[in-house]
């Protein structure tokens, strides 16, 4: 709705395009808003007139911004509507302003994708140049995918219209936004005088020099803004309404196509089943397809249960299903955010507790460095990993703009909002995948417990995990040996062999390397199952693939860290990897090039950077005996003697 009471007459059927002009508090954004709607014809009749006599009867000259502040005023006595949108339209299209200056929560509404822009104006002062609010909001609207800019060099008037200057300004700003990442030559820059309106609707008789475009064409040369259309289907389940014994899913397609017949799958609970009919608010019966923007239901062809937060997909092009993922995060909270706190995450329609695993680095805007900290504090953006202990259904912000951001809270307080990277982990959706049915399991005669006493110890899984050359098989097979000598049923998993075999057909991309950890761990709980006591010696990098055998193999399951750091194991470099790797010869070495997450509770810790490899294996030693020998057998060697006894 416009801001006006007078809603200027809508050149197109189609929805206008949304701007934002940014940029420093003092640099003229109300003028050149003002001047923007006179120039368009936009303002209510008389609106302008009225606050010209206004301003003659005081005695003051007369400002824009006065202008603006009188359209304000009658937004807040509630004349129009909207609260925070003014429209004004040129002959070509409509646009809408999404930020009503002085509205201070605007970053959080941009961030939080309440004010979604299409395009924006970054306004400098030509006088003062760029100031570290022009370099934030800069920033920002690269953070958040704006990439249809135009900057104004406003108050040309206060330089002597000078082409020199502007050049000067105009280089500083471009190439800011070009170590940004952003197409900075397609980028046009602006001389303006806002006040007077020189280049804002109609080319400047006071900057005969410049020939480049005016506000009014940079803004209607923008290509427009694609819809969701284009995208995978996303719809985020909002509602599930029971009416009789149907039940209809409610949601609003935030980007793709549905039709009636289609197979959806629904994340993060992996189930799938037909769209029966969708339902549309007005319509008046049922209807066959919906598109983004459309607020529908939907019936299935069965009755699965399925909840609020869920999102819709179909299942060939799917979100991802991850425990963690990297955020890149604006902080608004008035407390810093800090590592190993917990916050609710809102995605999409779903919430999340959330613990920050990490800072990886807060940002600074300025020069675009990056420096290691513990906290983020107000204002800041930075890099950080976030875990949930729940799957949680992951877009990408590069690939899918409009799911991939979160928003999180503390107390009630939105705090923070950013964009979700899953670039580096792995997706989980085969965890929760189950393509085998009909199946049913079937008990053993022989009980794990039998088999301990016969072997006279216990099984289960010493999981090494380490940085490649951190000694994970050297210790493992030393172990081996030691353990073999001393009777016991042991075999050891070690990476490089499996790879040989079972696992062959496997690289070392995520998602490469949760299947490789998922095969390894079913494979170990078979042994351990069988009585075995396995050792693996596999870097298995991520921690949700570590945990994910945990879940598999329950207590079965022992998770040492065989540390060493990362430049003692450069040193050793035993099959020379490490310097293939830093020769970029190899991609995704651990260390170098992947993520090695360490284990944050093992149940042992070896610490080879420090301890000669005959230490470190007397402490495992020291850990099997006390944990899997025969005396941790005790009470069932006990009973079996009784047996013995008995028979
Ligand atoms: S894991 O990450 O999937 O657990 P795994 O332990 O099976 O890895 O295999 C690691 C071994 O593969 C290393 O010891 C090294 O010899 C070899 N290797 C080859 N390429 C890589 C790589 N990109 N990153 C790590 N190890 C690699």
């Amino acid at each position: 709705m416009p801001i006006t009471s007078t809603a200027p007459r809508r050149s197109s059927t189609q929805s206008p395009v949304r701007i934002v002009i940014v940029g420093h508090v003092d640099h003229g954004k109300s003028s050149l808003i003002g001047r923007l709607f006179y120039d368009t014809n936009s303002l209510p009749d008389g609106k302008f007139e009225s606050v010209r006599r206004a301003c003659d009867a005081r005695g003051v000259r007369f400002e824009w911004a006065f202008l603006l502040d009188a359209l304000m005023a009658e937004r807040d006595q509630g004349i129009t509507i909207d609260t925070t949108q003014m429209w004004f339209k040129t002959e070509l299209r409509d646009y809408v302003i999404i930020d009503a200056p002085g509205h201070r929560e605007f970053i959080k509404n941009m961030i939080t994708g309440a004010a979604s822009a299409d395009a924006a104006l970054l306004v400098v002062d030509a006088d003062e140049g760029m100031q570290e609010q022009t370099r934030t909001h800069g920033y920002l609207l690269h953070l958040f995918g704006v990439r249809q800019i135009a900057v104004v060099v406003n108050k040309m008037d206060k330089v002597g219209f000078s082409e020199a200057r502007f050049q000067e300004v105009a280089a500083s700003v471009t190439s800011y936004l070009w170590s940004l990442g952003l197409d900075s030559e397609h980028v046009p820059v602006i001389p303006i005088c806002a006040r007077e309106g020189d280049n804002i609707a109609s080319p400047s008789t006071s900057m005969p020099w410049y020939t480049g475009s005016t506000v009014v064409d940079a803004l209607d040369s923008f290509p427009r803004p694609v819809g969701g259309e284009d995208l995978p289907l996303r719809l985020p389940v909002q509602d599930v309404y029971k009416f009789d014994d149907r039940r209809i899913i409610a949601g609003r397609l935030q980007s793709g196509h549905l039709r009636t017949g289609d197979t959806i799958l629904f994340s993060p609970s992996n189930k799938q089943a037909r769209v029966n009919s969708i339902e549309g608010w007005n319509a008046d019966g049922p209807i066959i397809a919906a598109r983004a923007g459309q607020s529908i239901g939907i019936t299935l062809d069965q009755q699965i249960f399925v909840e609020r937060g869920e999102v819709i997909s179909h299942s060939a092009n799917p979100p991802m299903l991850s425990k963690v993922f990297r955020g890149r995060l604006f902080w608004f909270g008035s407390e810093p955010m800090t590592v190993g706190r917990h916050y609710k995450m809102k995605i999409n329609t779903a919430e999340h507790m959330v613990t920050v695993e990490a800072i990886e680095r807060v940002i600074n805007v300025a020069d675009l460095s990056g420096s290691d900290a513990d906290k983020v504090e107000r204002n800041e953006i930075a890099e950080v990993v976030l875990r949930s202990r729940a799957l949680m259904s992951l877009d990408d912000f590069s690939e899918d703009p409009r799911a991939g951001r979160f928003v999180l809270v503390d107390n009630f307080d939105t705090v923070g909002g950013g964009l979700v990277s899953t670039d580096g982990y792995a997706d989980a959706r085969s965890s929760v995948a189950i393509k085998s049915t009909n199946i049913t399991r079937v008990a053993h005669r022989v009980s794990l417990e039998q088999r301990w006493v016969s072997n006279g110890h216990k099984s289960g899984i010493i999981w090494l995990t380490g940085l490649s050359g951190s000694g994970k098989s050297t210790l493992g097979f030393a172990l081996e040996q030691f353990l073999h000598a001393k009777g016991y049923q042991v075999f050891v998993l070690d990476g490089d062999n499996v790879r040989h075999g079972l696992c062959a057909d496997l690289g070392f991309s995520p998602e490469d390397r949760a299947e490789n950890i998922r095969r390894v761990g079913e494979m170990a709980h078979v042994f351990a199952n069988a009585g075995v006591l396995v050792i693996t010696a596999f870097i298995s990098p991520y921690r949700s693939d570590r945990r994910r055998v945990r879940e598999i193999a329950g207590n079965l399951f022992h998770e040492i860290h065989v540390k060493a750091d990362l430049a003692t194991c450069e040193q050793r470099d035993p099959k020379g990897l490490y310097r293939r790797a830093r020769q970029g010869e190899i991609e995704n070495f651990t260390g170098v090039s992947a993520p090695y997450e360490e284990p944050l509770q093992p149940e042992l810790l070896v610490d080879t950077t420090n301890h000669q490899p005959e230490e470190s294996l007397q402490a495992l030693i020291g850990y099997v005996e006390a944990n899997f020998g025969a005396r941790s057998l005790g009470d069932l060697l006990s009973a079996r003697e009784s047996l013995r006894a008995a028979s």
